[in-house]
């Protein structure tokens, strides 16, 4: 048994958080230990935890793993974690891989389906939880993955996923039959990659975002117009698709009444303002389920392989839009929690916490 910690939020207040300390679990017949090495926080992962009820988030990792009461939350990262022990054949000390990880020092898993690729974690509390969140993928089957591009994976896998994947629902739906899309909160992640894969196939595409973000979100060259929230009045009033990364109840409103039916599809992805905007949009995009359509027409190495090569070619572009912030240990963790949660982090800044 070795010494480990566990960073939980309140969940009914998510700027309160706390830092537990522990040793690490035995290490039973079935099951692997992970080392969280290397992870990421994004807007997404305060998205997981404003949805951490409703969208069963909060129980990928349960607190009492940490020692901790059902009123603290494990907010999930996305990063690289190392295997340190294992009592399953195929999953060895020292494998690196890629994953849904705890705000935590280790996590217990229990490999399934191991292959040259990696393995999903089959405990019994994530069996009824998305399958994707539960794969782990080495970095020696993995054709997206590249020694010198740990910190872009980690900050942008999940994120250009879901972009590409909802680029692909849009051009798979003949762009709504909309002469613009629109994308809110533009000068995210997730909305300039899924920009970034939209940009010239059909459609202008204009994205929203706060007037202190207009100049950046312009620079990336990946919208045709970019305007402020306070600006939308000014938008032409053609059919327009409208893809909500912001969630801001304020902005839609001032949509609908400036487009009127020229809005002709409204789409809820992300929800940066912490306000859950599922059930004001007409529909809602949730990555895996067009995922699970591509892969049916693909196959899971043809969408793998797709994925990896829209993967490399955002990845020579992307490293001229961010700015890499690297933090150190379960203090620095939290400061980044803390910075992202109040809208504080640039966008051009991304922030990685090495463990
Ligand atoms: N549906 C899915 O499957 C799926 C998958 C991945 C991500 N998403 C969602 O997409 C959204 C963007 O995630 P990301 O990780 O790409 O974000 P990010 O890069 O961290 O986004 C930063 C931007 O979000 C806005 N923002 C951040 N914090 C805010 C705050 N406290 N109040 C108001 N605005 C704030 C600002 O944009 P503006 O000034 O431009 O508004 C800011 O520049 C998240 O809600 C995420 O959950 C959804």
């Amino acid at each position: 048994m070795a010494a480990t910690w566990t960073f939980a939020v309140a969940r009914d207040d998510l700027a309160r958080t706390t830092l537990t300390e522990g040793t690490t679990p035995a290490v039973a017949d079935g099951e692997a230990l992970l080392r969280v090495d290397r992870v990421g926080l994004t807007a997404n992962n305060i998205t997981y935890a404003v949805l951490g009820d409703a969208m069963r988030y909060w129980e990928f990792f349960p607190p009492a793993a940490g020692g901790l009461e059902q009123q603290w939350g494990l907010p999930p990262l996305w990063g690289f974690a190392e295997v340190v022990e294992s009592q399953v054949p195929g999953v060895e000390a020292g494998q690196r891989v890629y994953g849904y990880l705890p705000p935590a020092g280790h996590l217990l898993v229990r490999p399934d389906r191991v292959d040259a690729t990696g393995f999903r974690d089959a405990s019994v509390h994530r069996a009824e939880l998305p399958s994707p969140y539960n794969a782990y993928r080495l970095t020696t089957g993995d054709p997206a993955y590249r020694a010198d591009q740990e910190d872009l994976l980690i900050l942008f896998r999940p994120l250009f996923f879901t972009s590409f994947m909802l680029a692909d629902q849009v051009v798979d739906n003949d762009f709504y039959g909309a002469q613009t899309l629109l994308l809110s909160s533009a000068s995210s992640k997730t909305a300039y990659a899924a920009a970034f894969e939209l940009h010239g196939r059909g459609p202008r595409l204009v994205g929203l975002t706060s007037p202190g973000n207009v100049e950046f979100t312009r620079s990336l060259g990946c919208y045709d117009e970019v305007v402020s929230y306070d600006d939308l009045g000014t938008l032409d009033a053609v059919p327009t698709a409208y893809l909500d990364l912001s969630g801001a109840p304020a902005t839609r409103a001032a949509l609908r009444g400036h487009l009127g039916d020229q809005l002709v599809r409204d789409v809820a992805v992300g929800l940066t303002n912490q306000i859950p905007n599922a059930a004001a949009a007409e529909e809602v995009f949730f990555a895996p389920v067009q995922m699970r359509k591509r892969r049916q027409d693909w196959g899971r190495d043809g969408l793998d392989q797709r994925f990896a090569d829209a993967w490399q070619r955002f990845a020579k572009v992307v490293t001229g839009w961010i700015d890499v912030r690297v933090g150190s240990g379960p203090a620095d963790l939290e400061q980044a929690w803390q910075e992202v949660l109040t809208g504080r982090t640039p966008p051009r800044v991304g922030h990685v916490v090495q463990l």
